[in-house]
This record gives structure tokens, C-alpha cells and sequence, in this order.
């Protein structure tokens, strides 16, 4: 694998013919990285990782200060996961002095959840640095999770609405064997606050369970996601039943509902979700 700074040397690998799989990351790759860099090398003859940490879409200044970064530690992980090359380029390289372009995604999508906690300037800030990266890059396929279902929404908006050429494909949350959701971010927790750290994990099950024992009332949801989280005196920021595809606020689960969750624990704010099907519901159409 190669480690590659600048979009001419990075261009400069492309072979007629052969077809590129892109993998977007902010670095610190954990095994949710890997699953997407390994579905990559599925999908296509070359895949590319790309190692930019944005600062156009941290809202908080000390998370980006905090951010973790071990740029040898992910070249060797993305090498043993498949990955051809690591595009790992300076911030100059991406925003070159008198950048002045910002790409946005309007309403619902960057608005509800994420948007209304953090700012929609976090999501503006994403799909200026995503647009970027598959212009630089111009890959056939380009990875997201599903651990950032809104960011994946909003990619697939943006994707659209510009005509752009490239399949988004989305990957499965991937997580511990308690159930937290693998993030960069959770390195920064301490022992006590990893503990909680499930009451995330713990919501949605409960929630799950729920629905799964025929509750399709969405208060009555909430509230049994919500008791699973007061043991580990964690405080949703937002736990909200919304339309998978649109965001908008959900009444009954009476059919594919996303539950989306934010908290911070101790000091490292966690996101996690999961889509809810109804019993006798037909399922997900292969769809997540
Ligand atoms: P980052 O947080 O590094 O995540 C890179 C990709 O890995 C995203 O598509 C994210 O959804 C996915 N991912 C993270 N944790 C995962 C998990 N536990 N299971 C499966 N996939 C997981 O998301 C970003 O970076 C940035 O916003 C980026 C798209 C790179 C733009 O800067």
C-alpha cells in the first residue's frame, strides 16, 4: 500500500480500465473502518482510503483538538484490510489558501437530529469535504456506515441532487461484543465511562424488544429505550423515532422506523442508532 499527499500523484495512479472504490475516514481506524475498507475490496479493482480529518465539520473546537491520530497506525491497518492506497493529504492540499466554496445540503436532512444538537454547519461542513474527496478521488463506489445514518442520508442527497457519478454503498453498524458502537471517540473514554457508554446500545435493544413484542405506539417506545438508559445515569441529548429516509418525526412504528441517539458520556459525545421493524412487518428489502 502507498501513502499518497497530493491529488496529481494520487490521479497519477489511475490505470484505464480499472475501477476505484473510495473509503472516507478521519483516521484512528477501528474494525468499523476495516468491514468498510474489506467491502471495498469487494467491489472494485482499486481502493482508496482517504485520511483527512476535516475542520470544517467539528462544531467544537476541543474535539478537534482531542481528535485522535495515529497516521502509521492506520497505514498498516488499511494495508492488512485491503486497502491500495492511503490519500492522506494536508489540510492545504484540501482547502488551498482563498478557498471560498461550501456545498450544502438544505433542510429536514441536515436539519432534524445531528443538526438541530451540533448545527447544520456540521453536515455543510461533511458535503463540502465529501464532494471534495470524490472529485479528487473519482471513484465508481464510495463507502459510508451505518453507525452515521443521517451522514449517509445526506451523502446519498448530495450524491443525487449533483448527479454525480458514483454508487454509495452503506455498511452495518459494527460493534464491541457488549454492544457499544466502534468510534474513533471511544479511546477517550475512562473505564467508569466506557461502562455507561452502553446505555446507548442498551436503549436501542430495549427498544427493539419492544416493538418486536408488538408496541407500536413511538411514546411508549421511547420511554422503555429511555428506562434502559437511567441505570447508567446517561442522559439522552436526543432520542427520537424518525422516518428512515426523510427524518421526519414518527407517531407509530407501524412500519421501518429509525431510532437515533446522541448523549455525552463523561467527555465524549456518542452517536448510535438502529432501524426498528415492525413485527409482521416485511422486512428490510435488503436495503440496510
Ligand atoms: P469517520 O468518523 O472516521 O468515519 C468514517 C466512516 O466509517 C464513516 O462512513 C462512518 O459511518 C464509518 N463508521 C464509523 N464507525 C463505524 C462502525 N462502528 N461501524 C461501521 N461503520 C462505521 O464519518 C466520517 O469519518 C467523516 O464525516 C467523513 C465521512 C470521513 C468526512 O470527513
Amino acid at each position: 500500500m502507498r501513502t499518497i499527499r497530493t491529488v496529481a500523484a494520487l490521479r497519477a495512479t489511475r490505470r484505464d480500465g480499472e475501477t476505484v472504490a473510495l473509503v472516507p475516514t478521519m483516521g484512528y481506524l477501528h474494525d468499523g473502518h476495516l468491514a468498510l475498507i474489506r467491502a471495498a475490496r469487494q467491489q472494485a479493482d482499486q481502493v482508496v482510503v482517504s485520511l483527512f480529518v476535516n475542520p470544517r465539520q467539528f462544531n467544537d473546537p476541543s474535539d478537534l483538538d482531542n481528535y485522535p491520530r495515529d497516521e502509521q497506525r492506520d497505514a498498516a491497518l488499511a494495508s492488512d484490510a485491503g486497502a491500495d492506497f492511503l490519500f492522506a493529504p494536508t489540510p492545504d492540499e484540501v482547502y488551498p489558501p482563498g478557498f471560498a466554496t461550501q456545498v450544502r445540503v438544505g433542510g429536514p436532512l441536515t436539519e432534524a437530529l445531528e443538526g438541530a444538537h451540533r448545527g447544520a454547519e456540521h453536515f455543510h461542513g461533511v458535503t463540502t469535504v465529501v464532494t471534495k474527496l470524490l472529485n479528487m478521488v473519482a471513484p465508481d463506489v464510495a463507502l459510508f456506515g451505518q453507525k452515521d445514518a443521517q451522514q449517509a442520508l445526506v451523502i446519498r442527497r448530495l450524491v443525487t441532487d449533483l448527479d454525480m457519478p458514483v454508487r454509495i454503498e452503506v455498511v452495518p453498524t459494527v460493534r464491541e461484543p457488549d454492544g457499544l458502537a466502534l468510534s474513533s471517540r471511544n479511546v477517550r473514554l475512562g473505564d467508569d465511562d466506557r461502562r455507561r457508554a452502553l446505555a446507548l446500545s442498551r436503549a436501542l435493544r430495549a427498544a427493539e424488544g419492544t416493538v418486536a413484542a408488538g408496541t407500536t405506539d413511538a411514546a411508549q417506545v421511547l420511554t422503555a429505550a429511555r428506562a434502559a438508559m437511567t441505570p447508567f445515569d446517561v442522559e439522552p441529548e436526543y432520542l427520537a423515532l424518525v422516518d428512515p429516509e426523510d427524518l421526519s418525526p414518527v407517531g407509530t412504528v407501524d412500519q421501518e422506523t429509525l431510532l437515533a441517539v446522541a448523549a455525552l458520556v463523561g467527555p465524549v459525545r456518542l452517536i448510535d442508532n438502529t432501524i426498528l421493524v415492525p413485527a409482521g412487518s416485511p422486512g428490510t428489502n435488503g436495503r440496510h
